[in-house]
């Protein structure tokens, strides 16, 4: 176990962003993750956890408290189920599950942050989301201060969303565990319909798993959904906002608001979202209402290579970046009466 005093926390995240910490401490075994916790909790002490740093936006003042960096590891494949320790690198972790022939995640490759991570808000991307391999979570449960596990039913997963994101302050995950499928080297069915285009099959396909894997780098990195130090248009948490979940009325007033707006030929993103409800795209919105691709003239702006990510130019403060947010929020709202909200966790700031 690592302990630091008054340490930065920039180099932690992603978008290189957010002040210092009071203490440090870096685990490396689950014992230290709950011994840590437990210290912080006996003495009231504010408690921050810290994973892949993909999906935190903490503020230029930094975090008066203990932030808790988890870097446990392990990786343990029996046949066909996966149980990872909660700091391995999520996209480390996708590479070996098809390199060792086992099918489930290979759409999440790419995807950056901490395998304790994925369960909090449901990592999803190119039709795959973990709440459909997920079989158990185990979590220190620090209301009832024991190691827990959770069965994938308990666990509260939608679009984006879960019971640990529903109740940030309650549990810490150590450990999480799949159920993959040997489909002789195959995928998944392909389910994304820009994948299956990418990759000339029809939607419902399976395609060799690696083939599957690389063309959803090749697609992330178009993007700039794939961390490269060199590019900025990384330097951010993936999608800054959400993609909103609208009722059928919703969805009729923002159908009219669009025909008003862009014309009555022009069709929004809709995707179907349950009984009742539609999701449209985030990053449409922002485009559609003047934010397109590179907006922004200070050190925070919209990625060159994808409307939805919102990303630090080099010299940013987390004020610049928030300030950049408040915008486009306020832009879409006027445009079509949408209020967007973040995907990630704001640490000591709001948008
Ligand atoms: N679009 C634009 N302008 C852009 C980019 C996209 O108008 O610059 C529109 C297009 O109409 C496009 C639509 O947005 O068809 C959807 O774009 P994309 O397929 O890239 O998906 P997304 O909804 O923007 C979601 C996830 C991503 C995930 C991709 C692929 C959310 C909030 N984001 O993005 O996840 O990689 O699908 O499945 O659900 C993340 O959560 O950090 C993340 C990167």
């Amino acid at each position: 176990m690592q302990e630091l005093h008054d340490a930065p926390l920039a180099p932690l995240t992603t978008f290189r962003l957010g002040g210092p910490a009071t203490r440090l401490i870096t685990a490396t075994t689950d014992a230290e993750v709950i011994a840590a916790v437990r210290e912080a909790d006996d003495t009231g002490t504010p408690l921050l956890i810290i994973g892949g740093g993909s999906n935190l936006v903490i503020g230029d003042k930094g975090f008066a408290g203990t932030a808790l960096r988890i870097a446990t590891t392990g990786f343990a494949l029996d046949g066909t189920r996966l149980e990872l320790a909660a700091g391995e690198v999520w996209t480390d972790a996708v590479a070996r599950t098809v390199e060792a022939g086992l099918a489930g995640v290979e759409c999440l490759a790419g995807i950056p942050g901490s395998a304790g991570a994925t369960p909090i808000q449901n990592v999803g991307a190119y039709g795959q989301e973990v709440s459909s391999t997920i079989t158990e979570v185990v979590a220190y449960d620090r209301r009832a201060r024991e190691t827990v596990t959770l069965a994938n039913a308990d666990c509260a997963f939608s679009y984006r969303h879960s019971r640990f994101k529903a109740d940030p302050e309650r549990y810490v995950v150590l450990r999480v565990r799949f159920e993959l499928e040997d489909a002789d080297g195959l995928s998944a069915p392909i389910k994304y319909a820009e994948t299956a285009r990418s990759l000339g099959v029809e939607p419902g396909d399976r395609v060799p798993l690696a083939t599957a894997r690389e063309t959803v780098l090749k697609l992330r990195s178009g993007k700039g959904m794939v961390l490269d130090p060199e590019d900025h248009d990384t330097w951010s948490a993936g999608s800054f906002f959400t993609n909103p979940i609208l009722t059928d009325e919703e969805f009729t007033a923002f159908h009219a608001r669009v025909a008003e707006r862009l014309g009555t030929d022009v069709v929004p993103p809709a995707y179907p979202a349950g009984e009742g409800h539609t999701k449209t795209s985030a990053a449409w919105l922002i485009d559609k209402s003047g934010f397109t691709k590179g907006y922004g003239s200070g050190p925070a702006r919209i990625s060159t290579k994808h409307t939805l990510a919102l990303t630090n130019r080099g010299r940013a403060t987390t004020e610049d970046l928030l300030a950049l947010a408040r915008e486009v929020v306020a832009g879409v709202r006027d445009a079509f009466g949408i209020t967007l909200v973040n995907e990630p966790v704001t640490v000591g700031v709001e948008l």
